[in-house]
């Protein structure tokens, strides 16, 4: 539950992503920040995830013609205004009581898409209804493939318009910063579209509840296969970081990967999806569709993303700050800087569109310090 109201204007101090963070904290509770800043373990992961942009820096070329420049790319069949999704992130209405729908109609309002959680605290009917962009659905695998396509079905028929299945994460990270903070749920919300959840199976004296419990009913490649070819959407696998499962991934019948290490809330001690893309997109070559997640803040970011190989990027925890802070209008705020840092980086690096940022356009730093 947030501590304050929502504001009804953004202060004109509220001028990147930063400051949105620096709001939220300031209004959400100690139980809803637990859940929303923490990651695993030491969460190494999560600050790795912030520090890998600075290993790279961009070198700009110089009075190019630039008029005519813009952010537009087409995904799925779908234009949008820029590459910047709202990533899935579970249970909105912890932090603005209209939740998803204010932030998926944002996304809209902005030109642009987002996914909707499996574990989203609004009905996803509700959220297609008010949408005014393209919404994907994220799946988690549901226990078996006809649970897991029953729901996949059920976002088709509301006009979803692609299935990001989440595959690094069946089993919960251990989340030290939510155990200590005994992180729950408050009262009437839920994931109101799980209307029966997977049922474990009995342990086996002596047995693990991660090998014999989550293990037992996570899904493989065969359900993958299974599940993409029984699907009409197109179907994204979220959380992919080698080479090898991106290409397995296509080889399977994925649209494409999402390159992510889950905002460091899985695995702790993964390495940052920046680090993990250029492999990715050499394995899968130019045409394959690969998004990216993980500590983007800045339009720089997006555009060191664009440059090491993908062609969109996701942003989670910045936009859930915009919520708690100002509802819709901060997260349609929030992705209006975004974009205006993309925009500015690209017109100061000699960039007219999505397609012209390179590798040519970075240098590693890490490299030239060795
Ligand atoms: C998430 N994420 C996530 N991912 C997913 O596939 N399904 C989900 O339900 C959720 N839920 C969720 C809740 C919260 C509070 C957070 C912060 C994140 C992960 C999310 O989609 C994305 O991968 C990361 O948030 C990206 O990292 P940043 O932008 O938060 O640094
Ligand atoms: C999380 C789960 C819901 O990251 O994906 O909290």
């Amino acid at each position: 539950m947030t501590l304050s109201e929502p504001l009804s204007a953004i202060p004109a101090d509220l001028v990147a992503a930063c400051d949105y963070q620096r709001y939220a904290l300031a209004r959400l509770d100690a139980n809803a920040l637990a859940y929303l800043q923490g990651g695993a373990a030491d969460e190494l992961t999560c600050q790795a995830n912030l520090d890998t942009w600075r290993d790279w820096a961009i070198v700009p070329r110089l009075l190019r013609d630039l008029r005519g420049g813009h952010t537009r790319c087409t995904l799925l069949g779908d234009e949008l205004q820029h590459p910047i999704l709202l990533a899935p992130v579970a249970y909105q209405q912890l932090f603005h009581a209209e939740g998803e729908l204010a932030s998926t109609l944002a996304a809209g309002v902005m030109g642009g898409a987002a996914v909707l959680s499996s574990f989203a605290s609004t009905a996803l009917e509700d959220v297609a209804e008010a949408a005014t962009g393209p919404l994907w659905f994220q799946l988690y695998w549901q226990g078996d493939g006809p649970a897991t396509l029953a729901l996949a079905q059920r976002a088709e028929a509301a006009g979803y318009r692609a299935l990001v299945l989440t595959v690094d994460a069946p089993v919960s990270g251990l989340r030290n910063r939510e155990q200590r903070a005994a992180f729950a749920l408050p009262d009437g919300i839920a994931a109101v579209n799980i209307a029966k959840p997977p049922v474990l199976p009995q342990l086996p004296p002596g047995g693990s509840a991660v090998f014999d419990g989550m293990l037992a009913i996570a899904p493989t490649w065969d359900d993958v296969r299974w599940l993409c070819r029984h699907s009409r959407l197109p179907i994204l696998l979220k959380g992919i970081l080698h080479p090898g499962d991106a290409r397995l991934a296509i080889e399977t019948g994925a649209a494409g990967v999402i390159v992510s290490n889950h905002g460091g809330r899985v695995l702790d001690s993964q390495w940052p999806a920046l680090n993990a893309l250029p492999g990715i997109r050499g394995e899968l070559g130019a045409e394959a569709l690969i998004l990216l997640d993980g500590g983007i803040r800045r339009g720089t970011d997006v555009f060191k993303a664009l440059a090491l190989g993908a062609d969109a990027v996701l942003i989670g925890r910045p936009y859930i700050h915009a919520l708690a802070t100002a509802g819709a209008l901060g997260v349609a705020h929030l992705l209006k800087l975004l974009r205006e840092e993309l925009e500015v980086a690209m017109a100061l690096s000699g960039c007219r569109e999505l397609s012209s940022i390179g590798p040519q356009a970075l240098q590693s730093l890490r490299g030239s310090n060795e």
